[in-house]
């Protein structure tokens, strides 16, 4: 055991990632779905899960509006608790992959800051950072929770988007955005972000 100088000290079990991947016949990575409310990001999540099962392989899905029932019910949607809420799912999103799962994290995610810590969790290449870039009219245009009329007309403060800062990736392993003014069906996204895990090998 290896000790942090706190009293504190780590564990090493002989049962290790290697060892569960060769079981589940896939590589442990997380895939972080990032854009604004509306973009469809939860869509995606979902519908990448299916296609993952639909071959065998065994996902799970960390939404950021489903985690705000449970493990971070406790967080509003200040700046200081936006950083919290990431850097919990970050490290829950990395004992996923630690387990030899393909985690899938969906949430605003709207620091850069936050998202390149939640990177700096993993091996590099275990976190494809995925953004769901579409135009804020069209998040706005769908409006399925009616949040964003909420936010226009000042019943909600800091609404991502509107009166609180959204952060691109730069450097994003995948975009995902309309061609043509159109945009691609969730399933079409979802076979995108598969054929990427194909190619690099977290399907084998
Ligand atoms: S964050 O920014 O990453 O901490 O947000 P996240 O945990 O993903 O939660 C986003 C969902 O919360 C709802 N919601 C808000 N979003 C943005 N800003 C404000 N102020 C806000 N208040 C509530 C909204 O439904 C988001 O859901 P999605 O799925 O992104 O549309």
């Amino acid at each position: 055991a290896v000790g942090n100088g706190n009293n504190i000290f780590w564990h090493n079990c002989p049962v290790g990632k290697p060892e569960r991947e060769k079981l589940l016949d896939q590589k442990g990575c997380v895939v972080w779905i990032t854009g604004l409310s509306g973009s469809g990001k939860s869509t995606v999540a979902c519908s990448l899960s299916k296609e993952l099962h639909a071959r065998g392989k065994i996902s799970y899905v960390l939404d950021g509006d489903n985690l705000r029932h449970g493990l971070n019910k406790d967080l509003s949607f200040s700046a200081e608790d936006r950083v919290e809420n990431i850097r919990r799912v970050g490290e829950v999103a990395r004992l996923f992959a630690d387990a030899g799962l393909i985690c899938i994290a969906s949430l605003i995610s709207p620091y850069r800051r936050d998202r390149d810590f939640c990177r700096e969790l993993l091996p590099e290449a275990n976190f494809i950072e995925v953004f769901m870039n579409m135009p804020l009219e069209l998040c706005e245009a769908r409006d399925a929770k009616g949040l964003y009329k909420l936010a226009r007309e000042g019943k909600i403060k800091g609404f991502t988007g509107i009166d609180d800062l959204y952060e691109p990736p730069l450097n994003c392993e995948i975009e995902l955005r309309q061609n043509d003014g159109v945009c691609p069906t969730p399933c079409a996204m979802a076979k995108q972000i598969v054929a990427y895990l194909e190619e690099k090998g977290f399907l084998e």
